[in-house]
């Protein structure tokens, strides 16, 4: 195993510090692994392979840190473990580099994303079906009902809402081997076909009613089709250089990262964990979830939030009261918000944002706490998270309180830098006092003793 390099600067130094005396050092394509600790750093990035374009996930991280980080602390024997897959960043730069990974999410959409980027795939096959699937759906007449949920004719079109009963109705009827990909498309062709305001990621409407396109039943079978399309030629490009890696990837049947069981080791941990309060996945793909059949009804799908980490759905009586983390400096931020001290909400809203820090950081401690007893003795935990949030007001210091309670289970800092946030479409309210301006995401090494 390659050495760490050793701490030049201290972890945390002050930004301000920082920021007055060097400014962001730009960084063409790959970030070069002798970085200097704890610079800030904007990356211009060189085109991607287009795997990375394909499947919904708002927040992906960019490749470029665990590219950075396994070509600074891995070797080709190394096995990671990405426990917030996404929609596969870290799979995908792992097998690229000739690694191999065990990956979870809990979520059903980012877990078949990373399913469809990862499988083998014969596209003569794919495309059979899929011309199967479009010449017997528009023949189709007595279209079945299968999906229901709240508001489902505000959202979708009649013409639509037939469409997508018979693609996926013929779907379920095809070769199990293109069954995953032909569903990606079909997530897609929802996404697409919705009455959504394009530009969003969750569920808005357009303001001008005469915006909304009117779809016929046949542009449905036309974006699908697309759709198809566009993750078949991803998916040739990487069987370029990554076809025999494909073997070189394990799904953990493991539903939350709160609780890795089994036994398995890893050599190093690779992610972008969920940020707190920031983005609602099962919101923003309520209607993917509905109509690939993830969830049943309503009810089934607000249940998935109890496997969400930075939730902010939490029931009243579980924030009445204030929770406390044992980690004091925490806890004091925590009553900060819960009191209002900067910044008073409405009614419940400061107890209920201080239930939601609270939540997300005992869920983290719950989550390095699995993760150490995976990762052998001198392996390593490299995490992406947005530098800070503010939350009622309240300045919390993410990235450090997440160091520090990685810290508690047994991996110690060894590396840390800033990478400038760009066209990210997070869902936090920007440059108001009260919420949270997230300027950079924080890359964090740390090591387990030996
Ligand atoms: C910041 S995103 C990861 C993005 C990923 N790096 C990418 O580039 O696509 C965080 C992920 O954590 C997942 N997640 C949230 N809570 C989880 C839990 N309890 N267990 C496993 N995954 C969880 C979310 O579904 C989301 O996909």
């Amino acid at each position: 195993m390659k050495n760490p390099s050793s701490n030049q600067l201290p972890l945390f130094p002050s930004q301000n510090s920082i920021l007055s005396d060097s400014p962001y050092v730009n960084v063409q394509g790959d970030i070069p692994i002798d970085l200097p600790q704890g610079s800030f750093i904007s990356v211009h990035r060189e085109p991607a392979l287009k795997l990375y374009s394909i499947g919904f996930q708002p927040a992906k991280s960019i490749p470029e840190i665990p590219r950075w980080f396994l070509s600074k602390y891995g070797t080709r024997s190394f096995t990671v473990l990405e426990p917030f897959a996404g929609s596969g960043t870290t799979i995908i730069e792992a097998l690229k580099y000739g690694a191999s990974i065990y990956w979870l999410d809990y979520h059903p959409l980012s877990r078949l994303i990373c399913r469809v980027k990862t499988m083998q795939v014969e596209p003569e096959e794919v495309r059979r079906e899929t011309s199967r699937i479009i010449s017997n759906g528009l023949k189709r007449e007595g279209v079945p009902q299968t999906i229901a949920f709240a508001n489902k004719d505000f959202w979708f079109q009649k013409p639509v809402q037939d469409a997508l009963e018979v693609i996926r109705c013929e779907i379920r009827n095809a070769e199990q081997s293109t069954q995953s990909l032909l569903w990606l498309a079909f997530a897609s062709t929802v996404r697409k076909t919705s009455d959504m305001n394009d530009s969003m990621i969750l569920a808005a409407k357009r303001s001008q009613i005469a915006d909304t396109p009117h779809y016929s039943r046949g542009d449905v079978f036309h974006y699908f089709e697309s759709y198809v399309q566009k993750i078949l030629d991803a998916l040739i490009e990487r069987d370029h250089s990554l076809k025999d890696a494909l073997k070189n990837s394990k799904e953990l049947l493991i539903p939350d990262a709160r609780n890795l069981f089994g036994e398995w080791q890893c050599d190093a941990v690779i992610t972008s964990p969920p940020y707190i309060n920031a983005i609602d996945y099962v919101w923003a793909s309520k209607f993917e979830l509905h109509w690939l059949g993830y969830v049943q009804d309503d009810h089934d799908r607000l249940c998935l939030y109890e496997k969400e980490i930075g939730t902010e759905r939490i029931a009243k009586h579980a924030y009445e009261k204030l929770g406390r983390t044992g980690v004091d400096s925490l806890d004091q931020l925590i009553e900060d918000v819960f009191t209002g001290k900067i910044y008073k909400a409405t009614p419940g809203q400061n107890a209920l944002r201080a239930r939601v820090v609270y939540q997300y950081f005992v869920d983290m401690q719950a989550h390095f706490k699995s993760s150490a007893r995976h990762v052998r003795s001198g392996g390593y935990y490299c995490f992406s998270i947005g530098e800070k949030s503010r939350i009622c007001g309240v300045e919390i210091p993410v990235a450090e309180i997440m160091a520090g309670l990685a810290g508690r289970a047994g991996f110690q800092p060894i590396f840390q830098f800033h990478v400038l946030l760009k066209n990210r479409r997070l869902n936090v309210p920007r440059n108001v006092g009260w919420a949270g301006t997230i300027k950079h995401d924080t890359v964090i090494v740390l090591q387990k003793a030996t």
